[in-house]
């Protein structure tokens, strides 16, 4: 059966971008068609400026929300990468296979060390070194499908490299990933700016629509949305990026299709009110899902430590495996 493999970083309340984008697709259909785990990654919540507490915080409601959303820990192992030490330990091995001009090449690396520098902040070693913790989250597990949105494309590409570089260094230890997305909004936009992501740290809140907004909140986000000039509704996302992101979200919400739908409607309003109501209606269940969970903790993290336990004994093997291949002793073993 395939191997998936996903995860969704705590460093802030998740968005209607990492429902479309990913946590959909994984309780819909990756959870019952493969052999999948999916991972509230927290350890990359320190490569930026963090508050522990909200970190910790931020995880629970993470790993909350995975299960609102219809994962089911008897089908999936869902778990904290913290707690499975095998992550951090390939990393290590794999920063061993990466160059520095490598990771200085990612962009979101770019991206987000400018925005550290422009807050006055410096930079953590860990942001520049994040992609390779991605990649040993995703190689350690034998993965063949990483389902994320396309804003992930560079780091999973990043896993592929070091997987053909190490196999071809020290012998066949890796499974090579691919990266899968949904067919439509893989990348939802900003509702305030329809050119930059939907992400959860952005500055301001007002174009983002996070999972757990109250009902008003998302209708007035939705119908304060950015639109562009011109009446016409058509999905083309270079000249209409507003009304387009509006459409995709709409036909993601219905399983619609963008180009379709933008023949429905003559107004950017009748757009605007349908999509609200979607969105809305979409989130409903997963909110009182997320009531009920809420008032069980004890659940929570009863999944989280059998899910992680269930990890440790997927991914130790072949973490073991590339130890020995890349040179290093096995505890108190033999040389070969
Ligand atoms: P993160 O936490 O930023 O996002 C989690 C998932 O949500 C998707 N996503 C979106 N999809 C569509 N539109 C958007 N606006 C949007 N915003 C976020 C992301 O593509 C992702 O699938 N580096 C990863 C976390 C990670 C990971 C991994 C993922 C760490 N290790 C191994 C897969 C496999 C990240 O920051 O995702």
């Amino acid at each position: 059966m395939k191997r998936v493999f996903s995860g969704v970083k705590p460093t802030g309340h998740l968005t209607l971008g990492n429902y479309l984008g990913a946590l959909r697709g994984w309780a819909e259909a990756d959870q019952y068609e493969t052999d999948a785990l999916f991972c509230i990654v927290d350890l990359h919540a320190l490569t930026v400026e963090h508050d522990p507490a909200r970190v910790r915080r931020l995880s629970m409601q993470a790993a909350t929300l995975f299960l609102a959303c219809g994962l089911d820990p008897e089908v999936c192992t869902v778990f904290v990468q913290s707690h499975v030490s095998e992550h951090a330990r390939l990393s290590y091995l794999l920063e061993c296979t990466a160059t520095d001009g490598e990771m200085r090449r990612m962009i979101q690396y770019k991206e987000k060390a400018a925005l550290e520098q422009e807050r006055g902040g410096s930079v953590r070693l860990s942001l520049l070194t994040y992609p390779v913790l991605m990649a040993a989250d995703i190689l350690a597990y034998g993965t063949d499908e990483v389902p994320v949105g396309d804003d992930q494309a560079q780091h999973v590409e990043l896993a592929r490299d070091l997987a053909v570089r190490f196999n071809q260094r020290y012998g066949p230890t890796f499974v090579m990933p691919r990266a899968t997305h949904p067919g439509v909004a893989a990348r939802v936009m900003d509702l305030q700016d329809p050119t930059s992501k939907m992400g959860k740290t952005q500055a301001s809140g007002a174009g983002i629509v996070y999972l757990l907004d109250e009902p008003e909140a998302v209708r007035k986000k939705v119908l304060r949305a950015v639109t562009d000039s011109g009446r016409d509704v058509v999905h083309d996302r270079a000249a209409k990026p507003g009304v387009s992101n509006l459409l995709e979200i709409l036909s993601s919400c219905t399983d619609g299709n963008p180009e379709a739908l933008a023949g429905v409607y003559e107004s950017y309003g009748a757009l605007k009110k349908d999509t609200a109501e979607a969105v809305v209606e979409l989130l409903r269940p997963v909110q009182a899902r997320h009531k009920e969970l809420c008032a069980d903790p004890g659940y929570v993290e009863g999944v989280l430590m059998r899910g992680a336990e269930r990890a440790r004994a997927m991914a130790q093997p072949r973490v073991d495996a590339a130890h020995q291949a890349m040179g290093l002793l096995s505890p108190g073993g033999s040389i070969d």
